[in-house]
């Protein structure tokens, strides 16, 4: 089997990881701080980051590697609500950027299995992405009457 998927496969669960760990921090957050609407929210989404890490592993043990334990980076904490849906935008944007090409490189390397993983990953962070996007646009347009509004 080939080292490049499985090191692809790991850089992928390194990211979510990252994903997890920063969406929890921030439904902790905004939990916090009373806006339950969106805390409730990105919380669904850090589950769903969950089940990606744990597929990758998955998939990574049936081909005979480890998989990571480490996240790709440290949290950042404190962010206001538009920093961290830009925050949001950039990670999201950047695994859409590197799963589709991951799909392509496990293509190439004869493994459909990893390539549908990717694919399946990619159809869920363009729905995360479309999501914070919107969001973010909501509050450029309407500004504290929509922050208000994510008060639960
Ligand atoms: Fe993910
Ligand atoms: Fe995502």
């Amino acid at each position: 089997m080939s080292k490049k998927v499985i090191d692809l496969l790991n850089q992928a669960r390194e990211r979510e990881l990252h994903a997890i760990m920063s969406y929890m921090v921030q439904h902790y957050e905004l939990d916090d701080a009373g806006y339950d609407k969106l805390g409730s929210r990105i919380k669904e989404i850090a589950i769903a980051e969950m089940k990606h890490a744990e597929e990758l592993g998955e998939r990574i043990l049936f081909l005979g590697g480890v998989p990571a334990t480490k996240p790709a980076a440290d949290v950042k904490k404190g962010l206001s609500i538009p920093d961290m849906m830009k925050h949001d935008i950039g990670l999201e944007t950047d695994a859409v950027k590197m799963y589709n090409s991951s799909a392509v490189t496990c293509a190439a390397e004869g493994d459909n299995v990893s390539k549908a993983i990717f694919e399946k990953l990619l159809d869920d962070e363009e729905g995360h992405l479309d999501e914070f996007q919107k969001t973010i646009e909501h509050i450029e347009k309407l500004g504290d009457v929509y922050i208000n509004s994510l008060i639960g």
